[in-house]
Parts: C-alpha cells; structure tokens; sequence
C-alpha cells in the first residue's frame, strides 16, 4: 500500500498480491491514504452533479440491467424535452451547475434531438457543464455531441477482462467498448470509465486488468461499484458485489490515479445506508444526487432496492450535503472540473 501511494503504480504480481490479501486490518491504512492523497488535488471538496435519468428504454442486452431490452416487465418511459428542460431549471435553483443526463441507448434520442437539448440548456445555463451517459456511438455522432456543448461523457468499461465483458454483454465486443473510450478522449471531452465489484466469475486478474486499463486511458473519471443483482435478468440468482471490496478498490484507484474524481456510487449507498460516506472517506469525491421527476424514479430500476426513488430532489440535495458533512468534507457546487483541466 505504502509503496503504491508513492509511486503511484504497482506491477501486476504486486497488485495481485495486495488485491488478495488485504483484510479489514489494513482498511484504515489504505483508506486514509486514499483519503489523504484525494485532499492534495480537491482539498476538502466534495463535487456534486445532478442525475437525469432521462430514458429507460435500451436497446442493449445486458444480462446484470434491470433495464435490459429483455426485460418485459419494465415499464418504459421517456423524458420529453421540455421535461429535461424543467428539471434542468429545478437544479439550477437548487445551485447545480453539473448535469449528468443518463439513460439506455436508445434511438428515439437521436443525435439531432439530443444536440438540440443540449443546446438549449447551455443556452439557458452557459455557466453549466453537462455530461451525458447513452452508451456506445460512432466518433460522428460523438462529435456531433461535443460541438453541440456536451462537456463530459460517462461509459463505464465495466470490466477490462475482453472474455468476462462478451460473457456479460450479448452482441458487444469489448474492443468496441474500449474504441469508444479512446475516440472520447480524442475528441476533447472529460472520460469517465470505470467497473463493477462482484460480477460471477470475476478473479483477481480481472480487477488487475481494469487496473491497468485504467492507467492507461487515464480518464477524467471513474465510477466503481457493486454489481447487485436484478431478480428479472439472468444473472437474478448470483451473489452480486460487497461493499467492502467496492472500497477497497476505489481506494486503490485513488493512488493509482490521484486526481481522478472518483464517485461514491448510488449503488453503494443502496447496500449500506452509510456506503457512501464510507466511499468518501476511501478517495471518492463525488456524488450524484437524483434530479429525475420522481414518479419515473421507480422505473429506472437498474438493480434491486435502488435508494433515493421516492424523495425529491430538494430533499436529496439535503440529504446528500448533511451526509457529505458528517465525513468532514464540504459541498462544492460548481463545475466540478478535473483538477488538470484546462491546464
Ligand atoms: N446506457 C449507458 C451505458 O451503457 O453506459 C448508461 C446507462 S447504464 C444503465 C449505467 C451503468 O449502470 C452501467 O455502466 C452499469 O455499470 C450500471 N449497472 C447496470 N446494472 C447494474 C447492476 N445490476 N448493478 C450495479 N450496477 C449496474
Ligand atoms: Fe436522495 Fe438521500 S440522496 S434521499
């Protein structure tokens, strides 16, 4: 551990080593580093975004998502534009000035009309950064999306293990995944990548992989959390991620890549009530709290017991800053930037 806060890096025997040997007695000496490391880039900052989650209809099969093509038992909703809009005007009168708009890939957004809502927000809010989070797309269509003033895009990688993510994903190819990740960075935006914690058949060397995958796409930002079943996919019956692992490999992607933002994820919050406290003090610096209209909350159920789909979003945006406070740190409000941006 000491070794790879100082040098920021570890060879693949030595992060095998330290992935499967640690216990809960060298915890605290691994997250306090983490932690300590996290303070010399965001002080004692803690970034908030608001969350839109936008669409649930996808067109993609993959078999840990609740909202899965397959899946018949979802009901299916989109946000309208204006609907976007609005939430969009809640969240800039709850001082928001982060938007990250999510949902499955689907083809009713198209370029187009995504670029066209994009816009409009930026229009209203120049002061605002957005990210979008809509899955795999041609370098075209993520230019398009760029030059129409998105900010950041979010694609989690979700496992660097090329057998593993084909495993998990029916008519994807990891390549393609890791193409697209290499073209947004290309293309200027901030990159988040990132994995789950858990999923079967998951190995050590599968976490040294993401790893190294990491390091070496350096992205902007990097979501970590806990695969957690969904009872109406075929991976219902597995064993899903714990909350422990999930911190210990944050803490180690937060000396790994040390001005990374690295998210305390909804799905830790949802196995632990105190899971995202937990990740903010292990390196994490970012929290998402959700802004979409509470009566489609429900329904982008990504996993089992999602947290946080009856409460408004004022509440959460309470909720989250007396959270974030009993950890010692402080709300930022603002863009949130990477700490190297723009430098
Ligand atoms: N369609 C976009 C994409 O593929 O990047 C964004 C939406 S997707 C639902 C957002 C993230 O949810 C995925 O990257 C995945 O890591 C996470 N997710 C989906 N199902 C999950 C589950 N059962 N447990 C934990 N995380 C899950
Ligand atoms: Fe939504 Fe706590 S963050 S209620």
């Amino acid at each position: 551990i000491q070794k790879l806060y100082d040098n920021s890096n570890l060879s693949r025997d030595e992060f095998t080593l330290l992935i499967d040997n640690i216990d809960e007695n060298d915890y605290e000496f691994l997250f306090n580093l983490a932690r300590k490391r996290k303070e010399e880039y965001y002080d004692k900052s803690v970034f908030m975004r608001a969350l839109i989650e936008f669409t649930n209809y996808c067109k993609q099969n993959c078999n840990y998502c609740g909202i899965r093509a397959s899946n018949s038992k979802v009901e299916r909703y989109r946000l309208s534009k204006e609907q976007i809009l609005e939430c969009s005007d809640e969240g800039y009168r709850l001082g928001y000035r982060s938007f990250v708009m999510q949902g499955g890939e689907d083809p009713f957004f198209s370029d187009d009309l995504l670029c066209d809502i994009v816009k409009s927000i930026k229009y209203k809010y120049p002061d605002v950064a957005i990210t979008l989070s809509v899955g795999e797309k041609s370098m075209e269509s993520y230019k398009k999306l760029k030059e129409a003033g998105t900010d950041r895009y979010l694609l989690r990688h979700e496992t660097a293990s090329k057998e593993l993510y084909e495993s998990l994903h029916p008519n994807m190819s990891f390549d393609n995944r890791r193409n697209c990740l290499f073209i947004l960075k290309e293309l200027g935006y901030q990159v988040g990548a990132g994995f789950m914690v858990g999923l079967p058949n998951q190995k050590t060397s599968d976490f040294v992989n993401d790893l190294e995958f990491l390091k070496e796409l350096n992205p902007e930002m990097i979501g970590i959390g806990p695969f957690i079943p969904h009872e109406d996919t075929p991976l219902g019956s597995s064993i899903g991620g714990t909350v422990e692992k999930t911190l210990v490999m944050v803490a180690i992607t937060r000396l790994l890549l040390p001005s990374a933002l690295l998210p305390s994820t909804t799905a830790l919050g949802t196995l632990d009530s105190k899971g995202r406290e937990k990740a903010l003090k292990a390196g994490a610096n970012v929290v998402m709290p959700n802004l979409s209209p509470t009566n489609v909350r429900e329904l982008y159920e990504l996993y089992k017991d999602k947290i946080c789909t009856g409460d408004e979003a004022a509440h959460c945006r309470k909720c989250i800053e007396v959270r974030i406070n009993s950890t010692g740190y402080s709300v930022d409000m603002g863009r949130g930037d990477h700490s190297e941006w723009g430098k």
